[in-house]
């Protein structure tokens, strides 16, 4: 199953991501988790993406689809992929469709996770996440079990450096300006389905599961 995961920033994507690989075993690809990783490793492309990133503006179409079209090529996407954050722009949706036509394959759902604006600003200035296993937790909606500490394996929260207010200010209105007309482009292709973001994370996935487990 070839999924991709659309929604504001903080709209619960990665959350629910974790949810969906740990059920569906298929590779969690995000755009995001790539390009800080390529930060903390120093690489060309890390160097690329930083000041996009600490600006909360979108990195450069032809530097973000040309390390999908990499990693959707690798063979554990063969069996199918969860893709988190692209596309972002109808410019990627347009890119994307090019290299499943080259794969000889094509996008199964494409579902949208819906959550107002004002909640946005609150889920990403409250999240913490484990700096060992990448788990986001939230201060007031997710919170630990214990202060500061994951639950699953004692590691360290961190606040990332995106979610600061004036960061995530930026980061939902330049969002919000891409997402019409990319929504609009899915609707057009009738593989768009919508879900109520603003609900529990548990009640969340169980609409998330039962779409893909009709595919
Ligand atoms: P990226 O890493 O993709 O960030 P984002 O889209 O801003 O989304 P987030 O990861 O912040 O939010 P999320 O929806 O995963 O929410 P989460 O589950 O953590 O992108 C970062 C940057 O990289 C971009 O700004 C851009 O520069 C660049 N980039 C990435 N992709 C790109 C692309 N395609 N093109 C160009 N540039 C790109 O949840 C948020 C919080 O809410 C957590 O604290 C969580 O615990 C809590 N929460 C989750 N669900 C619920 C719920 N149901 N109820 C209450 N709280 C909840
Ligand atoms: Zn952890």
């Amino acid at each position: 199953m070839n999924i991709i995961l659309m929604g504001l920033p903080g709209a619960g994507k990665g959350t629910q991501a974790s949810k969906i690989i740990k059920k569906y075993s298929i590779p969690h690809i995000s755009t995001g988790d790539m390009f800080r990783m390529a930060i903390k490793n120093g690489t060309e492309l890390g160097k690329k993406a930083k000041s996009y990133m600490d600006a909360g503006e979108l990195v450069p179409d032809e530097v973000t689809v040309g390390i999908v079209k990499e990693r959707l090529s690798q063979s554990d996407a063969k069996e199918g992929f969860l893709l988190d954050g692209f596309p972002r722009t109808v410019e990627q949706a347009e890119a994307l469709n090019k290299i499943m036509d080259e794969l000889d394959s094509q996008i199964d759902r494409t579902i949208n996770v819906e959550v107002a604006e004002e909640e946005l600003m609150n889920r990403l200035t409250g999240r913490r996440i484990c700096e060992v296993c990448g788990t986001a937790y939230h201060l007031v909606f997710n919170p630990p079990k214990q202060e500061g500490i994951c639950d699953l394996d004692g590691g360290k929260l961190y606040q990332r450096e995106d979610d600061n207010p004036e960061t995530v200010a930026n980061r939902l209105e330049v969002n919000v300006r891409q997402t019409a007309p990319l929504l609009e482009f899915y609707e057009k292709q009738d593989a768009l389905v919508n879900i109520d973001g603003e609900r529990d994370i548990d009640e969340v996935f169980e609409d998330v599961d039962e779409i893909l487990q009709n595919i």
